[in-house]
């Protein structure tokens, strides 16, 4: 029940090659996570990176997530992955991460949609909320609060406000809910310490494995 979800997400960084360092570092130091029984470790790599990582990860306890996907089941939709063929790979999808909605105009419907494609096909949603009272479409259990303003900034929501805001979404269902925003392996345990929060989405300080490898021993 106290399992912690540290969640790397590496956004549209990495190509192949350095997706490859990326790995061979962080499974170098297997020992210094693989001991950290208690935390759930999800990767959330690019599409592109997808098949690498899944071999990599084959026999160890790391799960891997899509960072989006399609509204749309498969068909003729021209640059769009979907549902089926995300989950020969991943377990876990991002949906509605400000950064979506921000440039890509993912309105609360479209997310919706997402939703409901991800749990058709057994990927579970982690579904990001700006705030206490953004829209949570039903089915979901994990959510993650990232406040816009904390996103890539080097400034974190005080962990005494983000758990009050992952007070407030608990009231709303029963979510398990994670911080995102600026958690760098100096400020993770402050977070993660707090009443109601069970969790981090890190996106900058996942890009060097050796940090994201300090963030899951800190949490
Ligand atoms: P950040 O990003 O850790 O770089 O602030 C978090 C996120 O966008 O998920």
């Amino acid at each position: 029940m106290n399992k912690l979800f540290i969640v790397a997400n590496l956004k549209s960084y990495k190509n192949e090659d350095e997706g490859e360092k990326w790995l061979v570092e962080f499974i170098k130091h297997k020992e210094n996570w693989e001991a950290e029984s208690e935390k759930e470790i999800i990767v959330a790599p690019s599409f592109t990176l997808l098949p690498s990582f899944f071999s990599a990860f084959s026999g160890t306890r790391v799960k891997l997530s899509a960072q989006n996907l399609s509204r749309f089941e498969e068909g003729a939709y021209t640059g769009e992955v979907n549902a089926k063929q995300i989950k020969d790979f991943a377990t876990h999808v991002i949906i509605g991460h400000s950064e979506r909605r921000k440039y890509f105009h993912e309105s609360d419907e479209v997310l919706g949609k997402k939703v409901e494609i991800a749990l058709k096909y057994g990927l579970v949603p982690v579904y990001c909320v700006q705030d206490a009272k953004t829209p949570i479409p039903g089915g979901v259990e994990l959510v993650a609060y990232e406040p816009v303003f904390a996103i890539g900034s080097g400034h974190p929501d005080s962990p005494e406000s983000a758990d009050k805001v992952a007070k407030q979404i608990m009231e709303r269902g029963r979510y398990t809910v994670l911080y995102g925003g600026s958690v760098t392996f100096e400020n993770v345990n402050t977070f993660t310490k707090t009443s109601h929060i069970k969790g981090v989405l890190v996106g900058g300080e996942s890009l060097d494995p050796l940090d994201f490898i300090k963030i899951i021993q800190n949490a």
